[in-house]
């Protein structure tokens, strides 16, 4: 017998998804803000044997052991730039620094971002500070020297900062060259370190702008995660307008893929779009994504040291090199 109670309503059908989706269903693909899934992986189609494709899909280079430094001084002066928070910023900064200081260059890092978590990070607490980068800024009296601070890392040093930069950046505005304040203090140090990085702040402002006016090279940390992507045309822009008017030195070094995690077709897929977006300025390396990052954040120190022999070290000494191999006389 049937069943008349049936209720009214349309049959419910399942129509079989494919799991491939074919060009036609995605007419405009080439924005950058498409469907993540639907280009076929560089990395996918069948690889020549003989080339090691890298975790970008292109094939990895060989990269050089970087020279043994006989003296110190004429910094290269680089600052970790992304607007976007939690990209790997300030987890580059310190680690970066600790790479290159393993291989004997002396490296002052930066704090330049008023949550002061590069500080934290190296084990500081930003209540006790009795100098940080406000006072070096602010006080014509305070000279570099005298707010640097050593590290647990030998060969590296840190101009630490705490929540009062966020009251410099109010103050800067009233300042004559305000663009050029950081510019300004840091050179001093500059004849005694060979790198320099500064961790930005997660805004294009006028901290930023100081950054990046300071710096001969800008690193883009890049969460490969879908939504990173948007925003950096702007961060580009930024770049740009620093360059014509404030800084022609500027350049952009690299854009690093962070918190890679190379089983899923999603991180792959961003990371194709990167390269096709930005060509050979995506470095080799890649750091993906593992816990061991925010257990050293939680430690106080790098994870060259907090985890020395773990994947996430190595990934950052790996970057070492491959800035030092790009860098002019590094
Ligand atoms: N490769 C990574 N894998 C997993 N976690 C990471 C990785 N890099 C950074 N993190 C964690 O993500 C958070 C944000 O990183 P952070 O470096 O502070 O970003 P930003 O300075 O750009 O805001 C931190 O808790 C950090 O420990
Ligand atoms: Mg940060």
């Amino acid at each position: 017998m049937e069943d008349s109670s049936a209720p009214e309503m349309p049959p419910r059908t399942r129509v079989p998804v494919p799991s491939t989706p074919s060009p036609a269903q995605h007419p405009t693909r080439d924005t950058g803000e498409e469907h993540p899934l639907s280009d076929p992986l560089p990395f996918e189609r069948p690889a020549n044997a003989d080339v090691k494709l890298g975790p970008t899909g292109r094939p990895m280079p060989e990269l050089p052991e970087p020279r043994a430094l006989t003296e110190h001084g004429n910094a290269r002066v680089v600052s970790m730039c992304n607007q976007k928070g939690g990209v790997g910023k300030t987890t580059t900064t310190i680690n970066l620094g600790a790479s290159l200081a393993e291989l004997g260059r002396k490296v002052l890092l930066v704090d330049f971002d008023p949550q002061g978590s590069l500080s934290v990070g190296l084990g500081l607490n930003p209540h006790e500070m009795d100098l940080s980068i406000y006072n070096l800024l602010m006080d014509r009296e305070v000279g570099v020297e005298d707010v640097i601070v050593p590290t647990g890392v030998a060969g590296m040093d840190l101009l630490p900062s705490n929540i009062d930069l966020s009251a410099a950046e109010v103050q800067l505005v009233h300042e004559v060259a305000r663009e050029q304040t950081l510019q300004r203090v840091l050179a001093p140090a500059i004849a005694q370190y060979d790198v320099i990085l500064i961790d930005c702040q997660p805004s294009l402002g006028l901290l930023t702008v100081n950054a990046l006016t300071a710096s001969d090279g800008v690193i883009v940390p890049l969460e490969c995660e879908y939504f990173a992507l948007r925003g950096v045309a702007l961060l580009k822009t930024t770049i740009d307008k620093v360059r014509e008017r404030l800084n022609p030195r500027l350049e952009i070094d690299g854009v690093l893929g962070t918190m890679f995690d190379g089983r899923t077709l999603h991180s792959r897929e961003v990371m194709d779009r990167l390269v096709q977006a930005w060509g050979d300025k995506v470095f080799h390396t890649v750091i993906r994504r593992t816990v061991k990052f925010s257990d050293s954040t939680v430690a106080g120190e790098p994870i060259t040291s907090y985890a020395s022999t773990s994947a996430g070290a190595d990934s950052y000494r790996q970057l070492a090199k491959e800035v030092l191999a790009a860098w002019p006389d590094a």
